[in-house]
């Protein structure tokens, strides 16, 4: 089936965070990660076939749902999962901020990487946690964990490791090598491993796959907690449906306590767009990854050719990670809103002087936000 993501679609007077941010100014905005493509067909349907049934009660999950998923990660990552594993959650952050109430007292450290998607960062604190963060090493122009600094930074205190695979913002695909790296350490210091694997339906290089830590090992499985959803790859941000999967039954009962009277039902809607993605949604995922890897081909041409700009290779996520620190301007953020691109700081990601653009658009779009940033940094050189 053919599928057109070239169509531009106006998201104005839909509530749209991303496009209401700069409202009718001419900024086109390419900071937070949805994308600017009309969700598949099939899942359009699903939601319509519901909608039609005009009483919206409290719901359970749908009867073929947890089939669904775990047909979905075993034909995906040959990854077999039990359907009692499976904890729903209204979002992956919600289960991010859960995680850090779960494990450990106040004041225990939770480690992560850094540059890194910002509530890694203000998860801990929300929970009177400690985040530590241990900045990744960049070599042979990739990025990876800096294990020596890693175990530098464990200490009795120590109790969560948060892992995000494929990794926001660097666009890494963790090896099945460095992945063992960082769950022996995780097992070494008796540390819960929460991976955030919520990107990985978005792999972009052909050559690369994506691997479920928990899948590693028995061992590991029984100390981690996989956070994961089909809303980053199918679009549904907005319709609040995650899931975490963990298999010891004691961090499942210390997770569900710490959600208990706070974290809210996964909505109707949610649950059916999931059950939709998964089921019928494979020949648009392939279609949409398709036109991801044109269009991260030619944001990683066009930057390259940018003077003080540097680019780094997305093997996944429709996110390309920019370092403008030798742009010489005080503010990269401003500079490039002030030519008509509105992208994401790297300091909210504990990167100053970076910047994260959003490529998930029709291609004329994204062709017109690169000749913005190329036209804007030649005319200060004039
Ligand atoms: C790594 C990562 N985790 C979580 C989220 C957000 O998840 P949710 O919208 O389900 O809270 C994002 C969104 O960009 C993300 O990149």
């Amino acid at each position: 089936m053919e599928f057109n993501f070239d169509t531009s679609i106006d998201r104005y007077g839909t509530a749209s965070v991303k496009w209401n941010k700069y409202g009718r100014r001419d900024i086109i905005p390419m900071w937070v990660a949805d994308m600017d493509f009309a969700c598949a067909p099939a899942i359009v349907e699903a939601l319509r076939r519901r909608v039609d049934h005009p009483i919206y009660g409290y719901s359970e999950p749908p009867s073929g749902l947890a089939d669904a998923t775990i047909s979905h990660l075993e034909n995906q990552y040959g990854w077999k999962i039990q359907p009692e594993w499976i904890v729903w959650l209204p979002g992956l952050v919600v289960g991010l901020n859960v995680v850090c109430r779960a494990f450990g007292r106040e004041g225990a450290d939770v480690l992560t990487a850094v540059p890194i998607y910002p509530p890694f960062l203000s998860a801990p604190a929300n929970a009177a946690r400690h985040a530590v963060r241990v900045q990744m090493l960049e070599a042979n122009g990739a990025w990876h964990w800096d294990m020596a600094a890693l175990e530098r930074a464990i200490t009795p205190s120590s109790r969560l490791l948060l892992l995000c695979n494929p990794h926001n913002p660097v666009g890494r695909v963790f090896s099945r090598d460095e992945l063992r790296e960082i769950a022996d350490a995780c097992v070494r210091h008796n540390l819960i491993l929460c991976s955030d694997e919520i990107h990985n339906g978005l792999v972009l290089d052909t050559g690369k796959r994506h691997i479920p830590v928990a899948s590693l090992s028995e061992e590991i499985a029984q100390r981690t907690v996989t956070l994961m959803s089909a809303s980053k790859t199918f679009n549904l941000p907005a319709l609040g449906c995650a899931y975490a999967i963990a298999s010891n039954p004691d961090v499942r009962a210390k997770l569900k306590k710490a959600m208990a009277g706070i974290v809210h039902h996964v909505g109707l809607m949610g649950y059916i767009a999931t059950e939709a993605a998964y089921r019928k949604g494979k020949d648009w995922q392939l279609a949409l990854l398709d036109y991801l890897r044109g269009n991260r081909d030619l944001v990683e041409r066009e930057i390259a050719k940018v003077p003080g700009l540097r680019i780094w290779h997305a093997e996944a996520t429709y996110l390309s990670w920019i370092d403008a620190r030798e742009l010489r301007t005080d503010d990269p953020l401003q500079f490039f809103s002030d030519a008509g691109v509105g992208l994401y700081d790297g300091a909210l990601f504990g990167a100053p002087g970076f910047l994260r653009l959003n490529f998930a658009c029709p291609r004329p779009l994204l062709e017109r936000a690169l000749e913005r940033m190329a036209r804007a940094v030649d005319a200060r050189r004039d």
